[in-house]
């Protein structure tokens, strides 16, 4: 049995999230977390809320809410949403904790010590009126190149053009609407990040197993110098960990908060102790996930993100670890993954396009959407959510492929045979083809599980599906119950282990027709079939079982048509 820390990219506190997010991160985490459970293994599954920076900030201002209390009810809304996809994580934290609070300030304390922290002046836009400095997006005025009006100091909505605040004309606060600004100078606190280049760049290159997508852009990062500036690690916000070095003041810094991206990874680590804290128990228990001298040597760390996150879990985040020359373990693999598009466009959250996980969720099961996110998953590339491809991967995986057997095989027996395994004579000749077809096919499904190669997990399980499909459609004990009773019967026994075998190893993708499977068995023996014999006997003759309710039903054109338009435009 191995021991396996899991965390996914923590999602930000502003909003509920969309598809795209969910399939960048979280649900193959989850499908990941699920898998090696079943398989035995100790797993450590964490994620938590992002939930400090600006856009924290502005999502609470927008809402009329103080931020604490906006990241305190959104933080439980996410928390619902993901308990409702099924997420099994261990502990959803939050960046916010106290524990994340005490160490991030501890690793900023040890690499300040290491010489590695760096303090620069720098100006900036001060509001009067406000008393506070503002952030580029904090500032609105005239968009020098288009003329929109409430342009932003960082960007023009209107026109795209990247924006500095000193280019705005007219330029005001986006909080009190003051045009009593100035520039002032303020001190801010840098990671020396390029003193670790070196370290850095040997540790990539001694993961040569990583996914192209990862090690590419952490090389391009890398290559062309600009990952590696050193980084400006503290705000002036008021919202955020106060800067202090370990648990003394920082001269200099009072009333600066750390960055979200400094503080959001040292949350994975936080998280643990979270968790552990929760329960009331010691810190030798999350310390034996994340300390090297405190057992977590044999721990295999997998991290899940989408492609924009690379460069901070590749670089900045390991620059963090490596920099406090403190025994803390560092991933060792990460899968990440590229954009979900959502019908001929882009899911947005700041446009609100696409569909939101409270949505999906209040129209159909979250087994329906596991099934196609993860079977379609942008691995290779970028890939597309569609109505007619959800449709119809919906119809004839689920309903037509597994729902079909599993409806066919309880009902037909029930008719023939009562709601017991039937006994039956002994397999021949296509059942020993079948199993055989099984083995081979269940050996390439935990191949591509092991390698976390989403989609090609997922048309492995379907290829075990159709298996018993194709094998029920030629054994026909509907035609053998007429001539041959005992032939018939043991057909369907094998048949209703098959569901059982069917439940267990699709856990991981659809865990809600699992546990359904698993009921209308009446067993919860949900062990991995580390043999195939064996787990096709697992139900005896005489066994009771029901027959379940549709396990999934078919999207009709009609509700395609209407969820396409519902969801077409944008979410207010
Ligand atoms: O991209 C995002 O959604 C970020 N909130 C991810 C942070 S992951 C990590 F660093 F914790
Ligand atoms: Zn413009």
């Amino acid at each position: 049995m191995a021991r396996i820390l899991i965390t996914s990219a923590i999602p930000y506190i502003n909003g509920i999230k969309h598809l795209g997010n969910l399939v960048g991160s979280q649900l193959p985490a989850d499908l990941y977390a699920r898998y090696m459970r079943g398989r035995g293994h100790e797993v450590l599954f964490l994620c938590a809320t992002d939930e400090h920076g600006t856009p924290a900030e502005l999502a609470a201002a927008k809402a009329g809410l103080p931020v604490a209390e906006y990241c305190a009810r959104m933080h439980e809304v996410q928390k619902e949403l993901s308990e409702g996809f099924r997420l099994s994580f261990d502990k959803f934290g939050r960046s916010s904790s106290p524990q994340n609070h005490r160490l991030t300030q501890h690793f900023a304390g040890r690499l300040a010590d290491n010489g590695l922290i760096g303090e620069v002046i720098e100006k900036q836009v001060y509001s009067v009126a406000d008393g506070r400095f503002l952030p580029d997006r904090y500032i609105e005025g005239t968009c020098p190149n288009c003329g929109y009006d409430k342009a932003r100091g960082d960007q023009c909505e209107n026109c795209t053009k990247q924006l500095d605040p000193t280019d705005l004309i007219n330029p005001r606060s986006a909080i009190s609407g003051s045009t009593d600004l100035e520039v002032r100078e303020t001190k801010h606190l840098y990671l020396r990040q390029s003193a670790l280049r070196r370290d850095l760049s040997d540790w990539i290159d001694s993961k040569t197993d990583w996914p192209i997508l990862t090690t590419s852009i952490a090389r391009k990062w890398l290559d062309d110098g600009a990952g590696l500036q050193d980084r400006g690690i503290t705000r002036d916000l008021d919202w955020g960990i106060p800067v202090r070095r370990g648990d003394a003041d920082w001269p200099g810094m009072e009333g600066k908060v750390f960055y979200v991206w400094f503080d959001a990874p040292i949350e994975y680590i936080a998280c643990a102790k979270e968790w552990s804290d929760e329960q009331g128990r010691p810190d030798a228990d999350w310390e034996r996930w994340w300390r090297t001298d405190k057992g977590a040597d044999d721990v295999r760390y997998v991290q899940f993100m989408g492609k924009d996150n690379v460069p901070f879990h590749t670089l900045s985040f390991p620059a963090t670890i490596i920099g406090s020359s403190e025994p803390w373990k560092l991933v060792d693999y990460i899968k990440s993954f590229n954009y979900l598009n959502y019908d001929g466009g882009q899911f947005s959250t700041s446009q609100g396009r696409g569909v939101f996980m409270d949505q999906a969720l209040s129209i159909l099961p979250a087994d329906y959407w596991r099934w196609w996110l993860l079977s379609h998953a942008p691995e290779s590339s970028d890939s597309e959510f569609t109505w007619e491809n959800f449709q119809a991967s919906v119809n004839k995986d689920l309903a037509d492929v597994l729902g079909n057997f599993v409806s066919r095989v309880t009902k037909f027996c029930r008719s023939k045979f009562g709601e017991e395994v039937p006994a039956g004579g002994a397999w021949g000749d296509e059942e020993a083809a079948l199993i055989d077809r099984l083995k081979t096919e269940l050996a390439a499904y935990e191949g591509h599980m092991e390698a976390i190669e989403v989609r090609k997990a997922a048309a492995s399980l379907r290829a075990l599906w159709v298996l018993g499909n194709e094998y029920l459609q030629s054994a026909a004990p509907w035609t053998a119950v007429k001539t041959d009773p005992d032939r018939a019967a043991a057909i369907t026994r094998l048949a209703l282990n098959l569901i059982r075998f069917y439940a267990v190893i699709s856990r991981p993708f659809i865990p809600d027709a699992s546990d359904a499977m698993l009921a209308a068995m009446q067993t919860d023996d949900a062990d991995w079939p580390e043999d195939v014999d064996t787990a096709l006997t697992a139900l005896p003759p005489g066994h009771a079982f029901t027959v379940p309710e549709v396990l999934f039903r078919k999207i009709t054109d009609e509700e395609r048509a209407d969820w396409q338009s519902r969801f077409a435009g944008v979410r207010t």
